[in-house]
């Protein structure tokens, strides 16, 4: 039987590329230029598998074309904003994607990004280069401790948690969070992390906010100037999740003002394009969307699109599925 032809949307870590190309009649991307929308159009119609991730675009209409081969959609990535998923499934093609892999590093960077944010070390890096710093003296730079703060959690699974854990076991925070639906399990309780009602409630009673809730229309600009004027003036974002959660004029505005001290973003709204603004702010650390970006990470979640793509082409329910 011949192989099923897979194509790669992106290059991936070598040792997860040679796993494909063993398994799979697979069309890798040396150059790494991203597919535009005609091309996707044309590969899924010539390929059983398209591995996708997170800097593609896959919208409803792609999935209307007459001729689709694809199958299966093996995404690179945890989130899946980014494809028309309900129109994928009307189309009959599986998606699956790459939970659990990425949680500690994740929200490592999430702590990465509280820490730059409230010790001001984006600021201090920038003043060192630029050869501006005159010395070490009592009142330079103050910033804020993170230990015995109360850190405030949107969306409390995989991520959320992680970063809960490291922030109460690491620094002596307080932990609050609004989930959907209740969290009641070892771990929450150890950490003694209260839920609370409402997603006001947190913005409001947190010195620090993480964001560990999906992108996407339900939670688009969750984050809004309202929300924004109920935090504590001493208080920072943290943005780990999607860029689209946060509504960024609004955001630029209160960093602005100083209604808020600070935000620590991974993540945007339309990225790899920076919103308006932001670049030219000193209390907010910007990073590239660096969330996963460790080898280990990478070639993990790689391994987790080749065992759901296999299991497809095995017959079996992929363990990953999403649609
Ligand atoms: C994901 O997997 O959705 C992440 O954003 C990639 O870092």
């Amino acid at each position: 039987m011949a192989m099923p032809r897979v194509l790669v949307t992106r290059r991936w870590p070598e040792d997860v590329e040679r796993v494909l190309a063993a398994r799979f009649d697979t069309t890798l991307n040396e150059n790494d230029r991203p597919l535009t929308e005609a091309e996707f159009v044309s590969v899924m119609k010539g390929y059983d598998a398209v591995l996708p991730t997170v800097s593609d675009r896959l919208p409803s209409g792609l999935f209307d074309q007459p001729g689709l081969r694809t199958k299966v959609l093996g995404n690179f990535g945890v989130g899946f904003n980014h494809i028309d998923v309900a129109a994928a499934k009307s189309a009959g093609i599986v998606v699956t994607n790459t939970p659990g892999v990425l949680t500690d590093c994740t929200a490592d960077l999430a702590l990465t990004l509280m820490l730059m944010a409230a010790r001001r070390a984006g600021e201090g890096e920038r003043q060192l280069r630029s050869g501006e710093w005159k010395g070490w003296c009592p009142t330079h730079m103050l910033g804020s401790q993170l230990s015995g703060k109360v850190l405030g959690i949107i969306g409390m699974g995989r991520i959320g948690k992680a970063t809960a854990r490291r922030a109460h076991f690491g620094f002596g925070m307080k932990i609050v969070f609004f989930n959907r639906s209740d969290v009641d399990d070892d771990e929450t309780r150890a950490m003694k992390a209260q839920q609370m009602k409402s997603i006001d409630k947190v913005m409001a009673a947190s010195d620090f906010v993480s964001l560990h809730c999906p992108g996407g229309a339900g939670n688009r600009h969750l984050v809004d100037a309202r929300r924004l004027a109920l935090m504590k003036p001493g208080a920072y974002v943290i943005n780990t999740a999607r860029g689209d959660v946060v509504d960024t004029p609004a955001l630029v505005e209160a960093l602005t003002s100083r209604s808020i001290a600070g935000a620590g973003l991974d993540v945007y709204e339309g990225e790899p394009a920076i919103p308006a603004g932001l670049a030219d702010i000193e209390n907010v650390v910007l990073l590239p969307h660096l969330g996963s970006a460790t080898s280990e990470t990478r070639t993990a979640m790689g391994m987790k699109v080749v065992e759901n793509i296999t299991a497809f082409f095995d017959g079996l329910d992929p363990p990953d599925r999403i649609a």
